[in-house]
């Protein structure tokens, strides 16, 4: 696996991604769950984050501080399943833009077919999360990447909570600039393109549309 590839493993993140696939948790825990683990993400994926200088002034003195450099990252999650990781990134990140890629597999082809895009206009200018809790056959993601890329940014960062090989190794070949961040790394992809073991369709389980 490239170097800019992370599984993160962590125990807490383990533990929860434990309760995320069960299939007996509901809706309501499987919201608090992908929110608390992209949190959890977050904190690792954004230690790079760049920092100016800036003074602050304490009750006793003034003193040199340092803060997120200009306007901050943005978030994008790529609808739908993106959306359950937003608000868990925001309690770190509270005053980031959020922009949107809508984007579904094509059940038959399991092709991504893109249905909605909206992004800051200074988006080039800014460091990019890009966020999806499945990343599968990785068409989604690459195609999301893709965009992103056409649109001048630079400084990008896929995040999400269960990754297959298989996709791991379509982002190897066509985007192998990009840190990836996942939770944890599972076994294969099924005939039908579900992550085994997976948690079933993300999107139907945060959402309650199954
Ligand atoms: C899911 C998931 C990813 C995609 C991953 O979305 O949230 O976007 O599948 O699969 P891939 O790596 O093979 O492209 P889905 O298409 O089910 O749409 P939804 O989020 O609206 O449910
Ligand atoms: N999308 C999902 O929601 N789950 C999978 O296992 C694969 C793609």
């Amino acid at each position: 696996m490239r170097d800019n590839v992370t599984i993160l493993n962590h125990p807490l993140i383990r533990h929860k991604i434990t309760y995320l696939r069960d299939v007996s948790t509901d809706t309501k825990s499987f919201r608090e769950l992908a929110s608390e683990i992209a949190m959890l993400m977050a904190y690792e994926a954004t230690h790079d984050l760049a920092l100016e200088p800036v003074e602050v002034t304490t009750p006793l003195e003034t003193c040199k501080g340092e803060r997120i450099a200009g306007k901050g990252p943005v978030l994008v999650p790529i609808l739908r399943a993106g959306l359950g990781m937003v608000d868990g990134i925001l309690k770190l990140l509270p005053r980031v833009a959020v922009g949107h890629i809508g984007l579904y597999r094509d059940e038959k082809t399991l092709m991504p077919v893109e249905y909605y895009v909206k992004l800051p206009d200074d988006i080039a200018d800014r460091p990019v999360l890009l966020i999806d809790p499945m990343l599968a056959t990785g068409g989604s993601a690459s195609l999301a990447l893709t965009y992103l890329k056409s649109k001048g940014v630079r400084n990008l960062t896929f995040l999400c909570l269960i990754a297959a090989p298989e996709g791991i190794q379509l982002l190897d070949e066509e985007h192998p600039d990009i840190p990836v961040y996942a939770g944890v790394l599972d076994r294969s992809l099924n005939e039908q393109g579900y992550i085994l073991p997976g948690l079933g369709d993300a999107g139907d389980r945060l959402f309650g549309t199954d």
